[in-house]
């Protein structure tokens, strides 16, 4: 079983693939820490502990709050309510959890777990890169301590998502994703060069409607929400892509891609290219960019757990 950390800004997708690595049996959450980003980090922890209600998982997962504004504190993105709601879920009106969250802060189990199981933990990242840059910053061993951080983010070989240049994720915090890239640890970029393929549909979501439990209920209202979001900015599209889900796919069953080592660097300058990541030489190649997919064996392998 891989040995999971989970870091997440919850949002819609970040809820689809919480859902996804709880029903995985090949992966052991140890912890989900949260940020800032399709929401604040507070609205993230709250829906994070919702999540885990709505999906009964295990209440020995502990929620453990990270960052609330990006690493250097220059440029704060807005929250994505057009796409994930005023609530960052859809508005799907969850009730209040119980659960609470964890005391540390995020960096610090960020930390505490890769020096409880060296060269065992993934990292799975899948909003700004703010908790794994603030660990590496308070303690550099870790970077040797790490098995891989799988980051949702960027798109190298395609536009980005939230400006023609950058996708959302590295936009919100730049420099911080520029620290990871740097930092020697093994990284695993999964961005919209092969998230914006896995779509997730109209016609798959109203197969849960004969499932008929509180769970399959918020499924439909988040993917419907979502789905919408998607056709305001591009009818053509027929779905809502499946990004988070996808960093987890990857690490539950990485054929589902095709991995290309490459020198990535991040525009941390301010200017219209912000948050670009793009290949910088051939040379000291520090990712393993995700460009291919198996669109279709991905897609039913999510669909066959996530209910
Ligand atoms: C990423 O940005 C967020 O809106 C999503 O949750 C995902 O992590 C896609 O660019
Ligand atoms: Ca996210």
């Amino acid at each position: 079983m891989e040995h999971i950390i989970l870091d997440v800004d919850t949002g819609i997708d970040d809820a689809l693939a919480i859902a996804y690595a709880v029903h995985s049996p090949e992966l052991n959450v140890l912890g989900i820490t949260t940020g800032f980003g399709n929401v604040s980090q507070k609205e993230a922890t709250r829906n994070t502990l919702q999540v885990l209600d709505v999906l009964d998982a295990d209440q020995n997962i502990p929620v453990i709050p990270g960052a609330t504004t990006p690493i250097s504190g220059r440029h704060i993105k807005e929250k994505s309510t057009r796409i994930h709601g005023e609530d960052g879920l859809g508005n799907s009106g969850l009730p209040f959890s119980k659960r609470t969250p964890h005391p540390y802060e995020a960096a610090d189990f960020i930390i505490e777990k890769m020096e409880e199981y060296p060269g065992q933990i993934t990292v799975i990242a899948v909003g700004p890169q703010t908790n794994m840059a603030l660990a590496i910053q308070k303690k550099p061993e870790i970077v040797h301590l790490a098995k891989r951080v799988v980051i949702m983010g960027g798109a190298v070989t395609v536009p980005g998502n939230v400006t023609p240049y950058a996708e959302a994720n590295i936009y919100a915090d730049p420099d911080a994703a520029s620290i990871v890239f740097e930092s020697c640890m093994p990284v695993t970029l999964v961005g919209l060069d092969v998230t914006m393929q896995t779509l997730l549909r109209v016609e798959d979501v109203q197969k849960w409607t004969a499932v008929n439990s509180d769970y399959s209920d918020f499924l439909q209202t988040i993917c419907h929400y979502y789905i919408n979001a998607y056709h305001q900015f591009d009818p053509a599209l027929g779905g809502c892509a499946l990004h988070d889900p996808l960093a987890v796919g990857v690490v539950i069953d990485p054929s589902f891609v095709k991995m290309t080592p490459m020198h990535v660097g991040v525009n941390i300058e301010r200017g219209d290219s912000l948050g670009n990541t793009h290949e910088v030489s051939k040379n000291n190649k520090n990712v393993e960019v995700c460009l291919d997919i198996d669109v279709d064996r991905f897609v039913s392998h999510f669909l066959n757990r996530i209910v």
